[in-house]
């Protein structure tokens, strides 16, 4: 019996400490990631989240996706194709997180067409 307690309060002991261990790293990886000072450029929303499909230039269209450099969308319906997405386009909303972001990134996506 005694043996088998004292067992147990080490396990007992065992997990809290690594429950505390898990506990202040997780706090300091979230504090150190969720705490961006600056908004990402359009150009890096871009590079991080749109390329694989459209491409550099906006004009790869991998999997059907449209070319971008003669796009005539204005400033809303691309923010409803980012926000909601479009047939085999999935959502993007992973891949801004402020509205000033989305900014950028529709900005950037306007500045891609050829004059
Ligand atoms: C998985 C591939 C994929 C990714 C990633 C992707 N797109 Fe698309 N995109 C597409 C496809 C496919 C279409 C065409 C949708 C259709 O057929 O209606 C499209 C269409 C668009 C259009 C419509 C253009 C027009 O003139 O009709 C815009 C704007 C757009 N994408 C922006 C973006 C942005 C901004 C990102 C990154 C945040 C992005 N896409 C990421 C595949 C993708």
């Amino acid at each position: 019996m005694a043996i088998q307690r004292t067992f147990r309060r080490r396990m007992v002991l065992r997990f809290a400490f690594l429950g505390l261990l898990m506990a202040s790293c997780a706090g300091n990886n979230g504090q150190g990631e969720n705490i961006r000072l600056e908004s990402l450029s359009g150009d890096e929303l871009y590079r991080n989240n749109c390329t694989a499909c459209h491409g550099p230039n906006g004009d790869a269209g991998v999997g059907g996706a449209s070319a971008l450099s003669t796009s005539t969308l204005d400033y809303h319906a691309i923010q409803e194709v980012i926000e909601k997405g479009r047939n085999s386009m999935p959502p993007q909303t992973h891949a801004f997180k402020t509205d000033e972001e989305l900014d950028n990134l529709i900005d950037h996506i306007i500045s891609l067409r050829k004059e």
